[in-house]
């Protein structure tokens, strides 16, 4: 039975300046150094302002780095954004879009989402296609509903062979941060699913080597039961991942319980 490679990365959201994402990424490298990248993909996605820094201080062979957010233009007039090229320029391989707080606080839309999509894998980036349903539309009983809807627009117009450069993190608003609930393993797989079997209507079989990473609320007591999930390929974490001594554990005690399933 072969290894099924897992995924695991942080989104430091505006908490890090660049000394902290320094020191945070040289540790987390320094800790993981002996994990075999075949097996387990490592990601961090710091804030902009140290983006430069950051490539500086690790190698993305060991650690991939990415922005929080792209403008979907190349260039022109958009006072505050950022461009594709200026992100190509810094050397970053992942590109993250359409994040809860994206959609939520700065009211992105998934047309503007599958904008950004678009330009992100245009330009050669990891594409890390975020999407999950609010507490609301839990309640209404439409989350399979917005789940295949923020799929099918942010994905409108991909070729399906851009699947290689493709990756979704499924993080339900209504789990996200300290007020956050986490998904039940079980109900985190059924969403997967759905996920899973969308993103094959979309690319064909392809959808299948798409990794699927779960987000919102994973922490040292969930995080091994969640990745041993059929359709859940890696870990999409926030705060339980900050501190990169804490990440190393939740990552080697995830990968050793898949491992056991060789
Ligand atoms: P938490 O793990 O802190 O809930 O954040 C998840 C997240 O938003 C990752 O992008």
């Amino acid at each position: 039975m072969s290894f099924k490679k897992v995924y695991f990365g942080t989104n430091l959201k505006m908490y890090k300046g660049v000394a902290d994402t320094v020191s945070y990424l040289k540790e987390l490298e320094q800790l993981t150094s002996d994990i075999d990248r075949n097996c387990a993909e490592l990601f961090v996605i710091p804030s902009y302002t140290a983006l430069s820094e950051a490539v500086c201080s690790v190698s993305q062979a060991q650690i991939l780095l990415g922005a929080q957010n792209m403008c979907w233009e190349e260039q022109g007039q958009f006072t505050g954004e950022i461009s594709p090229l200026m992100l190509r320029e810094l050397g970053l391989s992942i590109v993250e879009l359409g994040h809860s707080e994206r959609r939520h606080i700065f009211g992105e839309s998934n047309e503007m989402i599958n904008r950004k999509v678009c330009t992100a894998l245009k330009n050669g980036f990891k594409t890390l296609l975020c999407i999950g349903e609010t507490g609301e539309d839990k309640q209404y009983g439409i989350s399979d509903e917005v789940l295949r809807i923020q799929l099918k627009t942010g994905f409108y117009g991909v070729s399906d062979k851009m699947y290689g450069q493709i990756m979704v993190a499924y993080e339900p608003v209504w789990a996200i941060g300290a007020d956050g609930k986490p998904a039940s393993a079980e109900y985190a797989k059924e969403k997967h699913a759905v996920i899973r079997k969308t993103l094959c209507e979309i690319f064909g079989d392809n959808g299948y080597a798409i990794p699927l990473l779960y987000g919102g609320s994973v922490n040292p007591s969930n995080a091994d039961n969640l990745i041993l999930q059929p359709d859940i390929d890696g870990l999409f974490v926030g705060r339980s991942a900050w501190n990169a001594a804490d990440f190393n554990s939740l990552i080697r005690s995830a990968i050793d319980k898949v491992l056991l399933l060789r």
